[in-house]
């Protein structure tokens, strides 16, 4: 018999700019996964970004702009459910409950939660320590059984394999133990300008991180500038960050690997390497960027298009739900 088709589930935030990180990273993977999920799930988590200081007047803004972008890389929601996290509230319920089976030593693991803290601990919001918590329960309350991310997601995912597991040892078998899924090529994108830090919004150079809505002249100015090394080869190697991070992103660019990449520029300079992966990055979102630019004015499309994703998702959260509470002995 043939295997069951996977339930995949992933989120995205809506705080900053989307980058070529997340969309090489992530939203790549979603859309692929809409026609192997059944369903395939995607969310833009606004939950989480009340984690960090935030504007409110803002928070819908950055909502639409995701979803949009999301949109215009090709989801479709007559593919897959694609909803906002606070419009179903059986995320909440479900963080609160799974904090039984999650210990306080888990979190306090959490890189990076201990990345984004620094020496501030004191001041951190308790939401902050608890996001893995929020986003194990995103994943387990559809009982997915994928969750393509970047490699950043790991530890968290790791994490909510774990609360599943316990859960299931705790109050008998209930929850699904979800497949961590990274993109074969690109799971951990490079700042261009310093190539030993992941490309980020947050924690990168501005200059070093192609965001999906750059518009052609900036994409070529970033890629331009691209620090590489003091070689000549275009050779994916561990002394080589720059360049490896740029044949990553020609290679996904092009749907071909990295020894297709080294193969065709054998001998070339860095110029024409850095010309063809402008090309490419140009060819891989321009198309996005003008499809966004459709979609984004209209807010009450946008609002609808969530809004029904919500009404899926929340049919499936709260069969889950009404089996987590019966365990847990509620109700
Ligand atoms: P967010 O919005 O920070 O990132 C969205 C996705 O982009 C990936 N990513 C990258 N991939 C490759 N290279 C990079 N430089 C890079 N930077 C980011 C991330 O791994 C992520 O997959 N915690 C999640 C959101 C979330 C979630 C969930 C994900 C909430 N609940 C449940 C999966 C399942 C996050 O911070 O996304």
């Amino acid at each position: 018999m043939a295997d069951p088709k996977p339930i995949i589930f992933s989120g995205i935030q809506p705080t900053g700019s989307k980058h070529l990180g997340n969309f090489i990273g992530a939203i790549r993977q979603y859309v692929e996964g809409q026609d192997r999920g059944e369903p395939a799930i995607f969310c833009v988590v606004d939950l989480h970004s009340i984690s960090v200081p935030y504007d409110p007047g803002d928070l819908r803004e950055r909502v639409l702009d995701t979803a949009a972008i999301l949109l215009a890389a090709g989801l479709d929601p007559e593919r897959c459910i694609f909803f906002r996290q606070s419009d179903v509230r059986e995320h909440t319920e479900m963080t609160w409950l799974l904090s039984a089976v999650t210990s306080h030593g888990d979190l306090d693991r959490m890189t990076q939660f201990k990345e984004k803290v620094g020496k501030a601990r004191e001041l951190a919001s308790a939401a902050l320590f608890y996001y893995p918590v929020l986003m194990a329960s995103d994943v387990l309350v559809y009982r997915a059984t994928e969750v393509p991310v970047g490699e950043d997601q790991r530890q968290h995912v790791e994490l909510m394999r774990e609360i599943a597991r316990r859960f299931n040892a705790r109050f008998g078998d209930t929850l699904v133990v979800p497949e961590l899924v990274l993109p074969e090529v690109g799971a951990r994108i490079m700042d261009l300008q310093e190539p030993e830090r992941k490309m980020s919004t947050t924690g990168g150079t501005e200059q070093g991180t192609v965001l999906v809505l750059d518009d052609e002249k900036t994409i070529r100015k970033k890629v331009g500038s691209a620090v590489t090394d003091s070689g000549r080869e275009v050779r994916a190697a561990p002394d080589k960050p720059g360049v490896t991070n740029l044949i990553d992103i020609l290679a996904v660019a092009r749907g071909t690997g990295r020894a297709e990449i080294e193969r065709e520029f054998d001998g070339a300079g860095y110029g024409d390497f850095k010309k063809a992966v402008a090309d490419g990055v140009v060819d891989l979102l321009g198309p996005v960027r003008e499809r966004y630019e459709e979609l984004r004015p209209d807010e009450a499309a946008l609002e609808a298009t969530l809004a029904a994703g919500a009404e899926k998702a929340r049919e499936i959260a709260a069969a889950t739900m009404v089996d987590v509470r019966a365990r847990m002995g509620f109700g």
